[in-house]
């Protein structure tokens, strides 16, 4: 059973409890979906100020849907459209301070401010992206990337 941890006053210490958890809740499991689905859930209930958390899968030539918390979203995203398909081109996280400066930016949950996008990257090829929108502007900063990032490579290194 998933037991909710007390995450303290330090940003940098609570994100490495997050990964510590998120290594415990995958250590036994291999399943892709199964632990997409249970990052998601791990990031919704440890992030604040947020309304959309996460993925969206590479496939066919397109992002698909994937595991995520929130309100239903879009389900199919091009290459290069909106902020995941750009992090998808790019191949690196978009830190998005205001979407609505964000030229195609994809709008599914209308109170979305400011978004985070982190590429799956599994050697050369992307496989996904986590995606995470916050109601409020410049939510995101450096240290979310830095975290956000070992955090989804921990979770590749694990299950792909
Ligand atoms: N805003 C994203 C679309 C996905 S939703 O935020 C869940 C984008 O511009 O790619």
């Amino acid at each position: 059973m998933f037991e909710p941890i007390y995450y303290t006053e330090d940003r940098t210490k609570n994100y490495e409890l997050v990964i510590e958890q998120l290594r415990a809740l995958i250590a036994d499991e291999e399943d892709f979906i199964a632990n997409l689905a249970n990052a998601s859930a791990l990031l919704n209930q440890f992030l604040d100020d947020i309304n959309w958390v996460g993925f969206y899968i590479w496939k066919n030539d397109e992002l698909v849907l994937g595991p995520f918390q929130g309100l239903p979203a879009c389900v199919r995203i091009p290459y290069g459209k909106g902020v995941c398909g750009t992090a998808v081109e790019l191949k690196q996280t978009m830190l998005v301070d205001n979407v609505h400066e964000f030229p195609g930016h994809i709008a599914c949950d209308a109170r979305s401010k400011s978004e985070i996008v982190i590429p799956l990257i599994n050697g050369e090829e992307v496989i996904g992206v986590l995606d995470i929108d916050s109601p409020i502007y410049n939510r995101f900063d450096e240290t979310d990337k830095h975290y956000l990032e070992n955090f989804v490579a921990i979770l590749l290194k694990h299950t792909s």
